[in-house]
């Protein structure tokens, strides 16, 4: 897939995270009127932002991303009052899950109104809508006056942009503006929930706990269901980096070293991407690359340096990455469903 587009300038804007410039905002939203693109800062990673009632503007999204097209997108409002606009059908639970978590980092799957064009949904039934929890995001939306359909605003097979450096090097010159807020506190996407059948169902762990989600929802099924596709955010190595991820068990720090030191001793580029029990571990190992992202157990400080640990060890020109497994319950869910996308080899 080529991009054939001459390349546009694109701006980057610095904006204040908690008290956007109001001109800058209404600009922006005149953009996306006008059927541009804008990349914005959510709470969770940041996001390629279009008109979603317009074909047109959905398919530059594509475009720009390189995007499969079978790969729906989050559609984003300002409000949940404006659910009328996209959905057709919004269930108590639907309802009952807007109000405890929204604005916050959840996505909710919901039969769509003939309104969004079936660019934005990949042809589905359903559209996927969330109210993101961040001021930059809100505002450029309301600016906008339409809902905002926005994946991650990374190239297709790419990590998650979490900072407005990573969309410049993904989509410079395919995007008019970039909304730079400073990095995104989650660092891992919303979580999505499919409300249209029962069990309601948790489509792609983020970052709203599944623990949290249950207590208001009570028990989810996981993953895709048989009769509906995948939500393709699932697919096979889709947030890889471009080295070599060998994924190791949780606790398994020595297993961590000894593979990092056989691969050096190979001559392999080697890094790693862990807590301080790891970086210490590897400590004694000479050029060993350490993407430090907090403490043992720090799981908010884990998903928020993810990405772009990947991304650096990959400007590093890291040949294999070795990370260890930070625990599978809380944030770890979801930090440990893409790790394990992306990894070429799990050590159990
Ligand atoms: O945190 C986030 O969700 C970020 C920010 C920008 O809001 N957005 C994001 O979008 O991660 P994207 O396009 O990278 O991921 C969208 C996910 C995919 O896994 C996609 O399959 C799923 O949502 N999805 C979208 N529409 C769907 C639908 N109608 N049914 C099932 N899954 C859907
Ligand atoms: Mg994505």
């Amino acid at each position: 897939m080529g991009h054939e587009e001459p390349p546009l300038e694109t701006r980057v804007i610095p904006i204040d995270p908690e008290a956007p410039d109001a001109g800058v905002l209404a600009e922006a939203g005149a953009i996306i009127r006008a059927g541009g693109l804008v990349a914005f800062p959510t709470e969770t990673v940041y996001g390629l932002g279009a008109n979603a009632l317009d074909d047109a503007s959905v398919r530059r999204i594509f475009a720009a991303k390189e995007r499969a097209l079978d790969d729906p997108l989050i559609v984003h409002l300002a409000t949940a009052a404006d659910l009328g606009r996209v959905a057709a059908d919004v269930p108590a639970l639907a309802r009952e899950l807007a109000a405890t978590f929204w604005p916050g980092p959840l996505t909710l799957v919901l039969r769509k109104r003939p309104e969004v064009p079936a660019s934005a949904t990949a042809g589905l039934d359903t559209v996927a809508v969330r109210v993101p929890a961040h001021p930059v995001a809100l505002g450029l939306i309301a600016a906008a006056g339409v809902p905002v359909a926005a994946p991650s605003a990374n190239r297709f097979t790419r990590t998650s942009a979490t900072t407005a450096a990573h969309v410049l090097e993904d989509l410079g010159g395919r995007i008019e503006m970039v909304l730079d807020g400073g990095p995104a506190a989650f660092g891992v996407e919303s979580s999505v929930v499919d409300v249209t059948g029962e069990p309601p169902r948790l489509l792609r762990p983020g970052a709203l706990t599944l623990e949290a989600l249950e207590r208001v929802a009570g028990p989810l099924a996981l993953g895709p269901g048989k009769e509906r596709p995948a939500s393709p955010g699932m697919m096979e190595r889709h947030y890889a980096p471009r080295a070599r991820l060998v994924y190791i068990r949780e606790g398994g720090v020595e297993t961590l070293r000894a593979r990092v030191a056989d691969a050096v001793a190979l001559g392999l580029r080697t890094g790693v991407i862990g807590t301080d029990l790891d970086a210490a571990a590897v400590a004694g190992i000479e050029g060993v690359h350490v993407a430090m992202l907090g403490v043992e157990g720090d799981h908010a400080s884990f998903a928020a340096g993810l990405f772009a640990g990947m991304r650096k060890l990959d400007a590093d020109g890291v040949e294999l990455v070795v990370v260890r497994r930070p625990g599978t319950s809380g944030l770890a869910r979801a930090v440990d469903d893409r790790l394990r996308r992306a990894a070429a080899e799990v050590v159990e």
